[in-house]
Parts: structure tokens; C-alpha cells; sequence
């Protein structure tokens, strides 16, 4: 799980380490039922591992709120379980067929199968959450999948919508990945009993640093798919009908006639050589490099969320975790 983590982040998981191993253990256990394919695929998902940061954003704001007790484990494999139960479902709306470098749960058991164990984990992680008995965290928890749901739903009411905004954009990335981030930032302080101030000040730093988070995953799709041979294939995101913030801000760089001519050669499935007049109108106005910049502004703003939390550090490790969305191979 450590693999791909390096420097001070870390270190920030090497302090966790024994929380995070209970975690695990938490985790195993919400996929345990007599119905057989449930621990199967428990196990297969536990097994692809991920880099568990949602916990950690939990772990981190709970020791940072001064959290003594014990329901924080299970709390942050709640909010694992619930990220996982949602790639579960995305994988069959997106039709991947690929997570975490193997093939999705549902290349193997199907659509059906795939869709109840997603809501089986939902279900067993709020039942796992209302054991917990503060409201406020099983509210903050529905709330989360309420969100994550609409934002899913808006992305698909703007599948292919060239002229999507920003504006739009934003909401849907806040609405699916933000959230939840946000969410484990804030049980963290409603755990330790923080102010309500210093509560929606950790709730907007991870609402923020989601959205950065978010940002530079859509960058990285464009990235890492020019070193897989951009011209040929301009990375999943766009197959799958999502237009993200790179190519919103082409849309908008480029000149009227440029703008009209991405726009056709979006419509239907664009050609190899489509592509690559894109992959050059991406180069000519930096697009990447802009959408770099905003991710940026955001991560500066969830970092300055955090100036009415004590100094202490585990707020400097809040900020290191922040900081590791930006720090991927562009
Ligand atoms: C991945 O986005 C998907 C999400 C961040 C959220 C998915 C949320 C739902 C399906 C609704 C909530 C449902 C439940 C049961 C909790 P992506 O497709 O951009 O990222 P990817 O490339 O990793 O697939
Ligand atoms: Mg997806």
C-alpha cells in the first residue's frame, strides 16, 4: 500500500501505522456475511489494496481534534467502505473494466452481482456508523452518499455536453469526490468535540482538497495518456464522455473556428487524426498547464481553511496530505 507513497507522506502513514491496521482489520469485517460472494469479493476488493487516504484524513483530523477513544477505527473504515461500494457502482456506470492495474469486480461477477455487494457495503457501513451513536456523524455520512450520488448523476446529465462550465464542473467534482473527503475531515472533529467553527473549517479543507485531489486525477488521465501515445487515444476520461477541466479550458482558449472544430470532432467518436489536431491545440494553449494552476488555487484555499485549527502537527500533516494531490507525475 506504501509503494507508490514516498517522502513525508510517507512518514505521515508510517505514524498512522497501527490505526491503519485496525482499519484494516474494520474493513474485513464489514463484508462479512454467510452469503458467500460477499467476503469473496471482499477479499479480491481488500487485496487491490488503494492508498486508504480518506481514512487518514479521518485518523489525522481525530488525533488533531484531541480524540481519545476508540470509534475512530471503525469510523474510518466506514468512510473506505463507503468509497469502495461507490467505485464498485462507478466501475459498472463507467463501464471500466480495469481499477488499481487489475480487472474491475464486475468483469468477473457481473453487473448484478457487483451493484447488491455495493449496496451491501453502504448499508453495513451507516448500520456500522448509527452503532457509533452520534447522529451528527451518521447524518454527515448519508449526507456524503446523498451528494456523491448527484454529483455522479450530474456528470452523467452532462456526459458529452461540450459546452459544460466550469461552474458545473466544479460542482460535480466537489459532489463525488469532495464530499466524502470532507466528511472523514469532519467526523475527525465532531469525534474530538472541536468548535462548530473549527468543525466547518476542517469539513472545507477536505471539501477543497477533494477538489484538488479530483482536479489533478483529471489531469493526470490527459498526462499519462500522452505517454501512452496521446494521438491514438486521449485518455479514458473522454471515451467515457466526461469533459474535464483541460479541455474546458481548450474550449475556452481556443479561437472561435479552433473551438468549432474540437467541438465536431467530439461529436460521434472522434478519429486518430482528430485527436491528434487536439493533442496539438492542447499544447498550443497549455491547457494542462492551466488546469494545473487552478488545481493549485484550490489547494492553497483548503490549506488557509486550516488557520483556526491549532497549531499542532498534525495539522502540518493535514496540510502534507493536501499537498500529495499536486505531487503526482505531471
Ligand atoms: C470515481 O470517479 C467515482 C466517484 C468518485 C464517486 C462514485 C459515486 C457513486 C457511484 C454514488 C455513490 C454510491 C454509493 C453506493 C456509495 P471517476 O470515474 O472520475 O474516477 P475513476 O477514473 O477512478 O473511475
Ligand atoms: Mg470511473
Amino acid at each position: 500500500m506504501l509503494k507508490q507513497i514516498t517522502g513525508d507522506i510517507r512518514k505521515i502513514f508510517g505514524s498512522y501505522e497501527k490505526d491503519l491496521t485496525c482499519m484494516e482489520g474494520s474493513l474485513r469485517e464489514l463484508f462479512a456475511s454467510n452469503v458467500f460472494l460477499i467476503p469473496l469479493i471482499g477479499r479480491y476488493l481488500i487485496e487491490g489494496g488503494g492508498k486508504r487516504m480518506r481514512p487518514l484524513f479521518l485518523l489525522v483530523s481525530a488525533r488533531l481534534a484531541g480524540y481519545e477513544g476508540e470509534d475512530h477505527i471503525s469510523l474510518s473504515s466506514v468512510i473506505e467502505s463507503i468509497h469502495t461500494a461507490s467505485l464498485l457502482h462507478d466501475d459498472v456506470v463507467d463501464g471500466a473494466d480495469v481499477r488499481r492495474g487489475r480487472s474491475a469486480a464486475h468483469v468477473t461477477w457481473g453487473n448484478q452481482v457487483v451493484v447488491l455487494v455495493g449496496d451491501f457495503l453502504y448499508a453495513n457501513a451507516l448500520r456500522r456508523a448509527v452503532s457509533c451513536g452520534d447522529v451528527r456523524i451518521v447524518g454527515a455520512l448519508s449526507q456524503a452518499v446523498t451528494s456523491m450520488s448527484e454529483g455522479e448523476l450530474l456528470q452523467l446529465e452532462k456526459s458529452g455536453d461540450v459546452n459544460i462550465t466550469e461552474e458545473d464542473y466544479v460542482k460535480i467534482i466537489a459532489s463525488k469526490t469532495g464530499v466524502l473527503i470532507s466528511t472523514a475531515c469532519r467526523i475527525g472533529g465532531l469525534l474530538g468535540g472541536v468548535s462548530a467553527e473549527q468543525e466547518e473549517a476542517l469539513a472545507s479543507f477536505g471539501l477543497k482538497a477533494g477538489i484538488a485531489f479530483q482536479m489533478a486525477d483529471d489531469i493526470l488521465d490527459y498526462v499519462a495518456g500522452q505517454e501512452n501515445g496521446f494521438g491514438k487515444k486521449l485518455g479514458k476520461d473522454l471515451e467515457e464522455g466526461k469533459i474535464t477541466l483541460p479541455l474546458i479550458y481548450l474550449l475556452r482558449q481556443a479561437g472561435l473556428d479552433e473551438s468549432a472544430e474540437i467541438k465536431t470532432i467530439l461529436e460521434g467518436s472522434p478519429s486518430p487524426k482528430g485527436l491528434d489536431r487536439i493533442r496539438e491545440l492542447f499544447k498550443k494553449y497549455d491547457a494542462v498547464g492551466l488546469a494545473l494552476e487552478k488545481a493549485r488555487e484550490f489547494l492553497k484555499e483548503a490549506k488557509a481553511e486550516t488557520s483556526v485549527l491549532r497549531d499542532c502537527p498534525e495539522r502540518q500533516e493535514l496540510l502534507a496530505l493536501a499537498d500529495y494531490a499536486l505531487q503526482r507525475e505531471f
